[in-house]
């Protein structure tokens, strides 16, 4: 699509419009037209008068011409949906504004001058979750990326930094808590009205603010900073959930406490606050002082939390807090910068999580994550650079790529600087860019400055997209190793033939006797293809690369499956051991899934894989958790990805054989692991959470191999069950079983949870993963339930986002399942875009699934394409889809 250039309009904005060309199409915003905004805005004062129904919203700003931008004489300010009931300017009446679409466009003849706007809003009417909402009889702000027009007139970018003073009155019964950013600075009662006046002395852009009203208990404690800063912590959540908090409140003090000792960050206020709120599009969000949580990241306890969601809770507040220092006290100068504060936050709160569990675990769950979710956008329509150069709706761009490969990204650096001298350069950009607006440049140049390396060539990480991929081939020659490694990165939309990327990756050559290797190294492939040797080897070595998952890539090596057998007994690189195991079952089941596998090859391949497993069951040096690692089986995503034309209902029935026969050539090993695995009794530790997830992974071969005996434990475990681990574990097995036991125990789960949200969540999720025959038709089912709606997106989420996940229901060869998402973001767009948006990825795959299903998926893009209205969200996501 030819999009027309137009200069950028006077005023500065980035925003441009273009829409003459293509009248569907909202205007693409460019990396390259960013201009600083033409005004400053020193100070802005809020006043809500807060109702669920209506809520009046008088701002007041002071702005002064910006000296870095040419003198402006008007100003624009960003609304979506207001209008404006009252403007002033210097105190007057202006009649010298306009609406340009949304925006309110006023003018103005000195250097500077005092706004005043009126808007009134309704919460109640927002199902978008954007701007302020009422949730639940509490009213709460979401105002990343652009929420903040949605409440009031305003420079809504995030290079505008203002400090803000807000004053928020409503009646006490309603809305006994008000909390805002930074300190209450006063507070008093108007009759049945009260309210409170709340000062945030660090400027900030509008995407940071939050204001929250309501009926809310909290949980308190304290925290001293490293230099005696005394600060009160708070974790506010329903009446009721109180109990469920006490994770995340040591997550909290955890965070702090780590973000001081391993980057050397203090936290900045007297007051921290957390709130937790059911109804939220995204995860968490870091407002200063006031951050915002899906329930989902705060409440927790043993009866209804996995240890998954354990994990997730901590990870998320570590994430949340630690945006502070990045995001918060440096933040982005504009969205397409998003990776500088998120990359790095993801980063910090991976390394976090490392430190506070096991560290080889987490950082293969990381790349799971990675190969599971970004590995495939990367090679889809909706590829990008982790930096990208265009965008129609920021909200799209709130990706794996922008948050994972970013993240990996910035670790790569970390890799090559070691440790200490990251940390030097990591210290250089808090110092350098505190208070400001910056870029991923500002933050590359930093690191290149402090660590003392050079990134001239690694920028190309933030421009080019796609996953490289490395071929690796390894030669004996006299008693030299010789590696040869070769790079292409594939061509993306919009982007072909591109440069030679610099690719740390750790490797280690064993030798075969005595199965030990003489150093790990790191060496950097900078080149399209290059070669390193290595003396002193008598016989070829077996070679170890991408330890740790050093590089973001994907390796293509020729390797004997005796050797794989070797790594996944013996590297003493924990990934890299994970990695040999997936690699002898992918190397398997790849070319099982296309047909090219005679009955002999199969045997053999099965026969590798059995007995590697084996010896991860028997090896008495790994712990239960890393042990479940080993023993578990590449997704199918992953396998799928490696295949051209994928047939997913073949990979499908593939990865089953091969489970079901695991199960039974293992079935007396994976018995006596359950056995011992059970006698372990509930607790937090590395020892129980192993435990545990061992037990319902043998469940899981078990269900493969002998459903019926699976249907008894499972029937068995969920009973006795002490947990949500183990219950949901067992429930999660049962679900994919046509058996007795299937029926009563999902019935049992409901009533037991009824009403606990987050668990019935849980119980439409499970019910939408399952291998059942008649999954779609049980989802159908499940979109009439009583409990089910469109307006909360975990439950939306906990039904669809499960079931286009599932491969045996999504792509069901009769199409039904891409029809069903399709209706699903259809009826779903006009109520919550950006979470309607969010599915249009799965069909987006089309072009990597075979023919017949390839057609189906595209026909339904088409389908939504052609509705008469799309939100911007949505319309972006199916255009890029079908490009
Ligand atoms: N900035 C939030 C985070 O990653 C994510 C978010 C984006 C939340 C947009 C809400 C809206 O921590
Ligand atoms: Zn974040």
């Amino acid at each position: 699509m030819d999009i027309a250039r137009t200069p950028a309009n006077p005023d500065g904005n980035i925003e441009m419009a273009d829409a003459a060309v293509e009248p569907k199409a909202p205007p693409e915003i460019r990396r390259e037209d960013y201009k600083p905004f033409p005004w400053l805005v020193p100070e802005t004062r809020l006043d809500f008068d807060l109702g669920l129904d209506s809520t009046r919203v008088r701002s007041r700003l002071t702005v002064v011409h910006n000296e870095k931008s040419p003198r402006s004489s008007t100003i624009r300010l960003n609304g979506d949906g207001l209008t404006p009931t009252s403007v002033k300017v210097d105190g007057e009446v202006s009649r010298a504004y306009v609406m340009d679409g949304d925006d309110l466009i006023l003018t103005l003849d000195d250097n500077a001058h005092e706004i005043a706007i009126e808007t009134e809003i309704d919460p109640s009417a927002n199902s978008q979750l954007m701007g302020l909402y009422a949730s639940s009889g509490m009213l709460c702000t979401q105002c990343e990326a652009e929420g903040f027009r949605r409440i009031t007139f305003f420079p809504d970018r995030p290079d505008v930094l203002s400090t803000y003073t807000v004053k928020m009155s409503g009646p006490k019964a309603l809305f006994p808590i008000l909390l805002c950013n930074g300190n209450k600075v006063a507070e008093g009662e108007d009759g049945e009205n009260h309210w409170a006046e709340w000062h945030d002395p660090w400027p900030k852009p509008s995407y940071l603010f939050a204001l929250v009203a309501g009926d809310l208990v909290a949980r308190t404690d304290r925290f001293t900073t490293m230099n005696g800063r005394e600060v009160e912590l708070n974790v506010y959540v329903r009446d009721g959930d109180l109990e469920r908090t006490e994770h995340a409140m040591e997550s909290l003090k955890r965070s702090m406490k780590w973000d001081e000792e391993v980057f050397g960050r203090e936290y900045d206020l007297d007051l921290f606050n957390i709130v937790a709120v059911s109804d939220f599009n995204m995860g968490a969000m870091e407002n200063k002082g006031l951050n915002v949580f899906n329930t989902k990241y705060v409440l927790a306890d043993p009866e209804t939390a996995t240890d998954g969601d354990y994990d997730g809770v901590e990870g998320v507040i570590g994430h949340e807090y630690f945006h502070n220092w990045s995001g918060n006290r440096i933040t982005c100068r504009d969205w397409f910068q998003l990776s500088l504060k998120e990359g790095f936050t993801v980063l910090r709160d991976q390394l976090f999580s490392q430190d506070m569990g096991s560290e080889p675990v987490k950082r293969i769950e990381d790349v799971r994550v990675l190969r599971g979710v970004q590995f495939p956008e990367d090679s889809g329509p909706l590829a990008h650079p982790i930096r990208p150069d265009s965008y129609r709706e920021i909200s799209n761009f709130y990706t794996s790529t922008v948050y994972n490969k970013g993240a990996e990204v910035i670790r790569m650096m970390k890799t090559m600087a070691g440790d200490e001298a990251f940390r030097k350069g990591t210290d250089t950009y808090f110092d350098r860019h505190d208070g400001e607006a910056a870029t991923c440049e500002d933050f590359v140049k930093s690191i290149e400055d402090g660590a003392g390396l050079d990134l001239t060539q690694f920028r190309l990480w933030y421009s080019q997209a796609g996953t490289p991929k490395v071929t690796v081939e390894l030669a004996h020659e006299g008693d030299e190793a010789v590696l040869t490694l070769t790079q292409t990165v594939p061509d993306t939309p919009g982007q072909t033939d591109k440069k030679p990327m610099p690719i740390p990756l750790k490797i280690a050559l064993f030798d075969r006797t005595s199965g030990k290797h003489s150093g790990e190294e790191l060496i950097v492939l900078d080149k399209a293809s290059d070669t390193f040797r290595f003396g002193g080897f008598a016989e070829k070595p077996v070679l170890s690369i991408n330890r740790s998952f050093s590089a973001p890539v994907t390796i293509q090596r020729d390797i004997a499956g005796e050797d794989l057998v070797f790594l996944a007994a013996k590297d003493d690189d924990p990934f890299a051991r994970y990695e040999a195991m997936q690699d002898l079952m992918v190397g398997h089941l790849v070319p099982a899934a296309k047909g090219e596998l005679s009955d002999e090859t199969r045997e053999a391949g099965r026969k590798d894989i059995v007995g590697a497993l084996k010896a991860v069951i028997e090896d008495e040096s790994l712990d239960d958790l890393m042990r479940g690692e080993l023993l578990s089986m590449p997704s199918q995503t992953y396998i799928s990805e490696q295949i051209e034309a994928a047939d997913p209902g073949r990979i499908f029935e593939e990865r089953e054989a091969l489970k079901a026969h695991i199960g039974s050539a293992l079935k007396d090993e994976l018995h006596r692991l359950y056995e011992r695995a059970e006698k372990v009794p509930y607790s937090m530790s590395a020892e129980a959470k192993g435990a545990r997830k061992l037990k319902t992974l043998i469940l899981v071969y078990a269900a493969a191999s002998d459903p019926q005996k699976a249907a008894e434990l499972a029937a068995h475990q969920y009973d006795h069950a002490d947990n949500m681990t183990d219950r949901q574990g067992a429930l999660m097995v049962l679900t994919g079983i046509d058996s007795a036991e299937r029926t009563g125990k999902l019935i049992d789960f409901y009533n037991r949870y009824e009403g606990n949200a987050l668990v019935i969540d849980k119980w439409f999720s499970l019910q939408a993963m399952s291998l059942h025959p008649q999954v779609i038709e049980h989802v159908k089912a499940l979109a009439d339930h009583e409990d089910f709606t469109m307006k909360n997106p975990n439950r939306v989420r906990s039904l669809y986002m499960a079931f286009a996940a599932n491969p045996h229901g999504f792509h069901a060869a009769s199409g039904e399942g891409y029809r069903m998402i399709a209706d699903l973001i259809l009826e779903l767009d006009p109520i919550n875009a950006q979470t309607a948006a969010r599915f249009v990825p799965a069909l987006g795959r089309w072009r990597k699934m075979e023919p017949a299903r390839s057609a189906l998926m595209r026909e339904q893009l088409e389908r939504i394409a052609a509705a008469p209205k799309l939100s911007r969200d949505t319309f972006e996501q199916v255009t890029r889809s079908l490009g």
